[in-house]
């Protein structure tokens, strides 16, 4: 702040971005920029300027060790906006950047060795914090997910031409993905509209990159020109790897796999972006399994971070090498997982839209669970996040779930997610889901409350019920916590930091909780344990596996940094 100024102040030390040169110097932070060929010559220069008395370092060190003058007045009108705009930024579950400002509206009126007094106690007390305990947490895994994926890929050649079947929301932002990346691509699909579709999105968010001055538009008509549209097989023969993205049905999905297979070359490899169909079921309609795995994305593709890999019964370690290092080449961090309904994230996330539905059963007011929710840290609530993710999506996801794993995702009677289905309300897709959408000045959805909806929910459910956030809280979490433990128990992940890292990659699980296994390490899984007990009249979702109470028992913990 004696430096700069307090407000550059506060955006340089609570931004934590890497700052370039150029706006050091604009800044003031420091007094020249030089090439680094010059550095020695400019600080002879500089050392000079002192000797001949040019320059008065000492009175400057002298005023940056002095307390600094504000009157009350400028002191507050500096503050009260530096609060507001971190504030909002920073959000209520990450405490530092505000304590951050805490020590520079002490710091800058004490002399400066009182001063950095004054920050080392903040920052301790920051550094002891379980937030600080989640974030350190989470950069650990994250190495450590990065490192597994690199052993996967070691010696393998890249993908140098790839293709992706259906244009849609998922085959669109696909093919984007691996052009903009550098991978050419082919997008299939059988309809011409929607390939035109594909092709706009994809120059959309091309042209996107180009305004924000990440590309030149030369750049990005070559990036475009990566993508070949097709409506026949003809050009699939020469591709290492093709991402299938047509439509969540086990029947149409084996027999585009079965007719795919027959046109790629040998070697070549078939990976589904199904986001719950099991890879050995889909695999039966193949000639080579082996050469077939899951390869799921999460919507948007351009901006989430994770790729699930999935390895189906037959599928062979060279053809989970390959797709993970082409999902590392389309610059996302690729998870490996072992076959299930759901996988991993989908099959920890469909428990979570169970609490959900049994809250609403109960008599919950959807608008109120996704603003506690929402809240507690996730981008979205559970109502929002169904039509973001389609209730048509869902719904046949859900029967996919209730398939596999009866006992735990069955359920009886119709829920809202049902009824929305037979109506079509499929979510932001079709206009009208939980919530109802238009479009805003930029042609976004935007979001609206819904009379119909909160009716049709009332006519199956009944009059609204109040609910303590706490309870709303436990009940949408504890069956996500629960299943994802089953997925480490029964090897569908191969790790805790893995699992962890799934879940805030693949669906914005709050970071500053660490994960699902943190969450509950956190917490202490003895208190856990007692905390779902309560609930265990919700069925089985609620009930702890016997190694989490014997790990509860033990006092052991998931992680251990
Ligand atoms: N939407 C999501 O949030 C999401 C997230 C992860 C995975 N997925 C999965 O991705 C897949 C595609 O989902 P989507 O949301 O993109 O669907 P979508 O309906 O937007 O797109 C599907 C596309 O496939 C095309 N198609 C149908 N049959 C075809 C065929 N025989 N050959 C080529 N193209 C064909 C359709 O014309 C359509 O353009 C599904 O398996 C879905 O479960 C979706």
């Amino acid at each position: 702040p004696r430096l700069i100024g307090v407000d550059n102040a506060c955006e340089w030390i609570c931004g934590g971005q890497q700052k370039r040169s150029a706006d050091a110097m604009k800044d003031g932070a420091v007094d020249a920029v030089v090439a680094a060929a010059n550095v020695v010559s400019s600080a002879e220069h500089l050392l000079q300027q002192v000797l001949d008395g040019k320059l008065d370092y000492q009175a400057r060190r002298e005023r940056l060790q002095a307390a600094m003058e504000f009157s009350p007045i400028e002191k507050m009108m500096i503050f009260e906006s530096v609060r507001a705009v971190v504030g909002a930024k920073a959000g209520r579950h990450y405490p530092a950047p505000m304590e951050a400002i805490k020590s520079v509206e002490k710091g800058i009126f004490q002399t400066i060795d009182k001063a950095i007094e004054t920050e080392i106690k903040g920052f301790v007390k920051m550094a002891k914090s379980p937030v600080a305990r989640s974030l350190v947490g989470l950069f650990l895994n994250d190495q450590l997910v990065k490192k597994t994926a690199s052993k996967y890929t070691k010696g393998v050649e890249p993908v140098s031409h790839a293709a992706v079947l259906g244009a849609g929301i998922m085959g669109g932002g696909i093919a984007y993905q691996s052009a903009s990346k550098g991978t050419p691509i082919v997008m299939k699909d059988i309809r011409q509209e929607a390939l035109d579709l594909g092709m706009n999105e994809a120059s959309k968010l091309f042209g996107k990159q180009v305004e924000r001055g990440k590309l030149s538009s030369e750049k990005a008509m070559q990036g475009l020109g990566k993508i070949t549209p097709v409506l026949s097989y003809g050009e699939l023969s020469a591709v290492d790897l093709v991402v299938e993205a047509v439509v969540e049905n086990p029947k149409i999905k084996q027999s585009v796999l079965a007719e795919t297979e027959a046109q790629l070359k040998e070697g070549a490899i078939l990976a589904s972006n199904t986001s719950t169909i099991s890879i050995t079921h889909l695999a039966e309609a193949l000639k080579h399994p082996e050469n077939f795995c899951g390869m799921h994305f999460f919507n948007p593709v351009h901006r989430m971070p994770l790729v699930e890999v999935i390895r189906g019964e037959k599928t062979s370690e060279a053809t989970i090498a390959k797709t993970v290092a082409y999902a590392q080449a389309l610059g996302k961090t690729p998870i490996v997982v072992n076959d299930c309904p759901g996988f991993l994230v989908n099959r920890v996330l469909f428990p979570y839209f169970a609490g959900f539905s049994a809250l609403l059963k109960d008599g919950a007011d959807y608008q109120a669970v996704d603003k506690v929710m929402e809240r507690f840290g996730w981008p979205m609530g559970p109502a929002y996040l169904l039509d973001v993710v389609g209730i048509d999506t869902a719904y046949h996801a859900d029967q996919v779930m209730a398939d596999g794993f009866p006992d735990r995702m069955g359920h009886d009677g119709e829920n809202a997610i049902d009824r929305f289905y037979a109506l079509k309300r499929f979510g932001q897709k079709s206009g009208s889901g939980f919530y109802q959408y238009e479009a805003d000045r930029k042609g976004k959805p935007k979001k609206l409350a819904s009379a119909e909806a909160q009716g049709l929910i009332q006519s199956l459910h009944g009059e609204h019920q109040t609910f303590a956030d706490e309870e709303i809280i436990a009940r949408m979490m504890i069956p996500l916590c629960i299943e994802t433990a089953r997925c480490l128990e029964e090897n569908i992940v191969a790790s805790a930091a893995e699992a962890d890292m799934g879940l805030v990659y693949g669906i914005g699980f709050p970071p500053y909780l660490g994960g699902a296994l943190h969450y509950m390490d956190q917490m202490g899984l003895a208190a856990f344990c007692e905390m779902a007990d309560r609930f265990k009249h919700l069925g089985k979702l609620y009930e702890p596996t016997q190694a989490m109470r014997a790990m509860a028992a033990e006092q052991r913990t998931y992680h251990q940094y």
